[in-house]
């Protein structure tokens, strides 16, 4: 069977760490979409891994595989795959040969372009890694993929395609003088060397065939979305966006298997109890606070509530786990989750970090929008409407701070008895039951109320 992992909202929900809380029962975790803009902190016995390409599933020992659908960086995937084994973990990581490959040309094209884009405060926020570059030239059909990797002559050909065109595009269109990521011969040696690594290390593999099989032989298959659904390419806040689908259509494409498949199985929107977001783009809900350069953010509510903001930022560790940016910090938004319910299909969800608000004397919560003197239940399709939104905020009595190990241990009746009000209002706003609740950022620190895959 399959269980898809889904963020719901802005990415940093901790799918991560829900991956691996549930991975026990997977034998292979799957990535469908993005590349090394994700984040994933997996806690394990007090040990702290930060991944931003390999499954996290790797941590415990499961297949990891990048589907096609996914932008691979080799350097940041080696560089993962050492260090995993540097740290005594043996990661089985396999590559889809469809999957494109980042180069070095691309993070400094995402630079540039976010660059010039500030000029008129436009700018994305992006990671920086390159992956908005990658999936255009996918899409313009002049990207290299990882089968190529394997075959020198192919990538050759291909680079001196593309790179004078980049090259051009960095010199004459934006006026940057470009360096070494823009050297056809280094790129060359560099990369075939990566694909020599992958043939050597029996690596790159048709993704939905490899998975198909695992399926046929009763393997059980985890799909780990990447970023949130208010990111996703076509559902989310454009052109605030990420350049992929992490909504669960995107494991489907992303992988080579059936929706029927990914449809069949479960599919669990992550939510955390509060929300965050890195980069531009509107946040109704938001509770203002200083946070540095964050572009976009002067035209949001500003300087509110920023103790709380603050407060919540330095309580639940907001901090990209890529770039170490703070985090803008708003209350839920359950427009932004009616909208994600509908774009996933969630059987199940698996709420983060309710001990992070806990101590609050109470907690709101966007419950609807006004939106030109009408009430509004979702999110509107365009980012101006979206930034004209007021929220109505439902406000829920506080949870005390308690001892949040032995929470875990007891079960679901164990969590305050305020907590499970909220949790059970998102529930049923959602149409979802709560699978398990995130009370802390170790594996043991979960409720869990049902096992997706049992
Ligand atoms: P990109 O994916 O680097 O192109 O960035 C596009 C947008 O997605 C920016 O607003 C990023 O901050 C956001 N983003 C990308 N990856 C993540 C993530 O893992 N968590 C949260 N936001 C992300």
């Amino acid at each position: 069977m399959t269980v898809t992992i889904v963020g719901s909202q802005l990415g940093d929900e901790g799918k991560g760490g829900v991956v691996d809380l549930w991975g026990d029962a997977a034998d292979v975790v799957a990535r469908y979409q993005g590349g090394d803009n994700a984040g994933h902190t997996v806690v394990e016995g007090g040990t702290e891994y930060k991944l931003s390409l390999v499954p996290s599933g790797a941590v415990r020992g499961k297949v990891g595989v990048l589907g096609n659908g996914c932008v691979v960086n080799p350097a940041t995937l080696f560089e993962e795959i050492d260090d995993l084994r540097d740290r005594g973990l043996d990661p089985d990581v396999r590559v889809a040969r469809r999957a494109h490959v980042i180069f070095p040309y691309h993070r400094v094209l995402d630079g540039i372009e976010e660059e010039a884009k500030s000029d008129s405060d436009s700018e994305v926020g992006t990671t920086g890694r390159g992956i908005g570059p990658t999936y255009e030239d996918k899409a313009g059909r002049r990207g290299v993929r990882v089968g190529d990797l394997l075959d020198p002559d192919v990538l050759r050909e291909k680079l001196e395609y593309v790179v004078p065109q980049k090259q051009r595009l960095a010199e004459e269109v934006f006026g940057v003088e470009t360096g070494e990521e823009f050297d056809i011969a280094s790129l060359y040696e560099e990369y075939r060397r990566y694909g020599e690594r992958l043939a050597e290390e029996d690596m790159a593999v048709d993704a939905g065939e490899f998975l198909a099989d695992r399926l046929a032989d009763g393997e059980n298959v985890m799909f780990e979305g990447a970023q949130g659904t208010l990111i996703d390419i076509d559902h989310g806040n454009y052109p605030y966006v990420t350049s992929s689908n992490p909504t669960a259509g995107g494991a489907a494409t992303g992988t080579g298997l059936s929706p029927g498949v990914v449809g069949g199985g479960e599919v669990v929107g992550i939510v955390k109890a509060y929300l965050t977001r890195v980069g531009s783009g509107p946040l109704p809900t938001e509770l203002g606070g200083v946070v540095g350069d964050t572009p976009g953010y002067d035209e949001q509510g500003e300087g509110e509530n920023e103790e709380l903001a603050t407060y919540i930022r330095e309580e639940g560790g907001e901090y990209g786990t890529v770039t170490g940016r703070p985090r803008r910090v708003g209350w839920l938004d359950v427009p932004m989750l009616r909208h994600a319910a509908r774009a996933n299909g969630f059987t199940g969800i698996a709420v983060n970090h309710i001990d992070v608000l806990a101590g609050l004397d109470e907690v709101k919560v966007g419950h609807s929008y006004d939106l030109d003197g009408e009430e509004v239940f979702t999110i509107p399709a365009t980012t101006e409407r979206w930034a004209a939104c007021e929220p109505n905020y439902r406000t829920f009595e506080g949870w005390e701070d308690t001892d949040w190990g032995r929470v875990a241990e007891e079960g679901y009746d164990a969590v305050p008895e305020n907590a499970r009000a909220y949790l059970e209002y998102v529930s049923e706003e959602v149409d979802a039951d709560v699978y398990a609740v995130g009370v802390g950022p170790d594996r043991e620190e979960s409720v869990v109320v049902e096992n997706p895959f049992e």
